[in-house]
């Protein structure tokens, strides 16, 4: 336990001094980082299945309730859905439970539609939207048949979409906001137009982030306003947590759980 505590605290320190030094090298840059969507969809479009390959084989060192251990891809992954899979039960035990719709936003890899489909089968419908046709075209690929029941399409959040309003019973997203950092408002908004019942968000949010979280979002111009801008909308949050699992110290995950 005391051995946990120092290599948690040297790790700590360790990644804070790197942090900074980005900082001061970025400041040092003429244009400093800036990111938009147009970033994250060049990004996103030349990737391949190495995520998917990861996932299937890989193991790494994952902090779980507080502790750094090493675990497979496999069992991280799982750990992450399962805050998600928290609010599919909800309704499939609730009163006058029915098939539930999910829609995850920046679906990307599939692996979060994936999980889903091996523990629900039919007891749910999913779609995917995500912004890079490649990442799909590659999910589809690598997992042929078992995607066939989810419903892909590519498209942003930023956008209005192709659904109704309340069509959907969930929808989540997993570090895709976090991306969108100059146009989380209209994503938010679009998010819960299409949310029927919840709006579940596993993103880093600020203001839950420690020292060495805030200098990264700033240092990555990843979003930091998904709080600020759900409170300006006045949505009901029913649940702020940082998560218990986490694949990356600088960049830790809460979930932000909205009712409609
Ligand atoms: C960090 S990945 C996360 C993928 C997946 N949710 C997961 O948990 O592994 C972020 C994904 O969000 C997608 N994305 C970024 N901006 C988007 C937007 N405006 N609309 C939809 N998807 C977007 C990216 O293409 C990428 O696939």
């Amino acid at each position: 336990m005391i051995k946990d505590t120092i290599y948690t605290k040297i790790k700590y320190f360790a990644l804070v001094k790197s942090e900074i030094k980005r900082f001061f090298r970025q400041l040092r840059r003429e244009n400093s980082f800036i990111k938009t969507t147009g970033d994250s969809l060049f990004i996103y479009e030349q990737y391949d299945n190495s995520e998917q390959l990861l996932y299937e084989s890989g193991r790494r060192t994952m902090s779980y309730k507080g502790i750094y251990r090493k675990m497979t891809d496999k069992e991280a992954r799982r750990l992450y859905i399962t805050h998600v899979f928290e609010y599919v039960d909800r309704l499939l035990k609730g009163d006058g439970a029915k098939r539930v719709n999910i829609l995850e936003v920046g679906c990307g890899n599939c692996i979060n539609i994936v999980k889903l489909i091996e523990k629900y089968g039919d007891e749910i419908s999913v779609t995917g939207i995500d912004i890079s046709p490649e990442r799909i075209n590659v999910a589809r690929k690598h997992y042929g048949a078992v995607l066939e029941t989810a419903d892909l399409k590519v498209g942003s959040i930023t956008e209005r979409l192709p659904f109704d309003d309340g069509q959907f019973d969930i929808v989540f997203s997993m570090h895709c906001l976090e991306q969108i950092s100059y146009e989380v408002k209209s994503a938010i908004k679009e998010m819960y137009r299409l949310t029927g019942i919840y709006t579940v968000l596993i993103e880093p949010v600020f203001e839950n982030g420690n020292f060495l979280q805030k200098l990264y979002l700033i240092n990555s111009d990843h979003c930091r306003v998904i709080l600020k801008t759900i409170t300006e909308l006045e949505y009901p949050v029913i649940e702020n947590r940082v998560l218990d699992i986490q694949s990356n110290p600088r960049n830790q995950s809460s979930l932000i759980a909205l009712k409609k």
